[in-house]
C-alpha cells in the first residue's frame, strides 16, 4: 500500500508516520528529515535546500523528486511506502503520477491554524536521531533530554514564531489543493488530527483497514 500523509506544518505527520511504519511494516520517507540530515551534514543537497528551508519556503521541486524517486526503488518499498510531506504541491503530486506512483490512500490531517502555532511552540526535536518530542503532549523523559540517544533537544530553526506564520501561508497556497486533487480520485480520507497521538493514531489504522 502506497499511503501519501497530507495536513499542515506540525499536524503530526512525523509522529504518525513512524507508527504507521510498525504498524504497516513498511518504510516511511519524511523530505523534511532527509533534508534537514543534507543540512546538517553539509552536502550540495544541504546547502542548496538550507535558505528555502530556514524561511518556510518550499525547497525546489527537482531536488524533491529526485530524493523521492531514489526512494522509492529502494528494494524495501516493494511492499508499499508512507510518504510524509510529499508530494507539496500538485505540480509533485502530478510528477507521482507520472512516475507511475499508484498512491492507494492520502490520508489528511485536519487542525486549525491556531493550534498549529502552539503545537510548534511546544516541540523539541533531537538532532542527532531526530526523535520528536511535545513538552506539553509527549514530553521526554528527562527534561530536554532525548529518551533515544540521550542527546540535548533543540528547537527547529523553522519552528520560530514567524517562521511558523510563513510556513501555514506556504501550506495554504501551495500545499492545500492537494487535498482536492486526491479527493477527485476517490482516495482521500481525513482525521481528526486535534485527538490525542494515541487516538490519531486509532483513526488513521481505521482508515487503512486495520
Ligand atoms: P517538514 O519537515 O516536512 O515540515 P512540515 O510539513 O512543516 O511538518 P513538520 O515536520 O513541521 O510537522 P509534522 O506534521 O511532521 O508534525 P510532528 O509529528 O513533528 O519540512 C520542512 C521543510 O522542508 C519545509 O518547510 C520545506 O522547506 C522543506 N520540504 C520538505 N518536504 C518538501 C517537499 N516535498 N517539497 C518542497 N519542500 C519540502 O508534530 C508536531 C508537534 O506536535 C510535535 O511536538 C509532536 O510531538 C506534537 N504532536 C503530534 N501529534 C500530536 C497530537 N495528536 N496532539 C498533540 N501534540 C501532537
Amino acid at each position: 500500500m502506497k499511503i501519501v500523509l497530507l495536513g499542515p506544518p506540525g499536524a503530526g505527520k512525523g509522529t504518525q508516520a513512524a507508527k504507521l511504519t510498525e504498524l504497516l511494516q513498511v518504510p516511511a520517507l519524511s523530505t523534511g528529515d532527509m533534508l534537514r540530515a543534507a543540512v546538517r551534514e553539509g552536502t550540495a543537497l544541504g546547502k542548496e535546500a538550507k535558505g528555502y528551508m530556514d524561511s518556510g519556503a518550499l525547497v525546489p521541486d527537482a531536488l524533491i523528486l529526485q530524493i523521492v524517486k531514489e526512494f522509492l526503488q529502494t528494494p524495501a518499498c516493494a511492499n508499499g511506502c508512507i510518504l510524509d510531506g510529499m508530494p507539496r504541491n500538485l505540480k509533485q503530486a502530478e510528477a507521482l503520477d507520472e512516475l507511475g506512483v499508484d498512491i492507494d490512500l492520502a490520508l489528511s490531517l485536519e487542525i486549525s491554524d491556531d493550534e498549529i502555532v502552539r503545537r510548534m511552540g511546544d516541540r523539541r526535536v533531537c538532532p542527532k536521531c531526530g526523535t520528536v518530542f511535545s513538552v506539553t503532549a509527549n514530553p521526554p523523559q528527562k527534561d530536554n533530554v532525548c529518551d533515544k540517544c540521550g542527546d540535548a533537544l533543540i528547537i527547529r530553526e523553522d519552528d520560530k514564531a514567524e517562521t511558523v506564520l510563513n510556513r501555514l501561508k506556504v501550506y495554504h497556497a501551495e500545499t492545500e489543493p492537494i487535498i482536492g486533487f486526491y479527493r477527485a480520485k476517490g482516495k482521500l480520507k481525513t482525521v481528526d488530527a486535534t485527538q490525542t497521538i494515541e487516538d490519531v493514531n486509532k483513526a488513521l489504522a481505521g482508515a487503512v483497514g486495520l
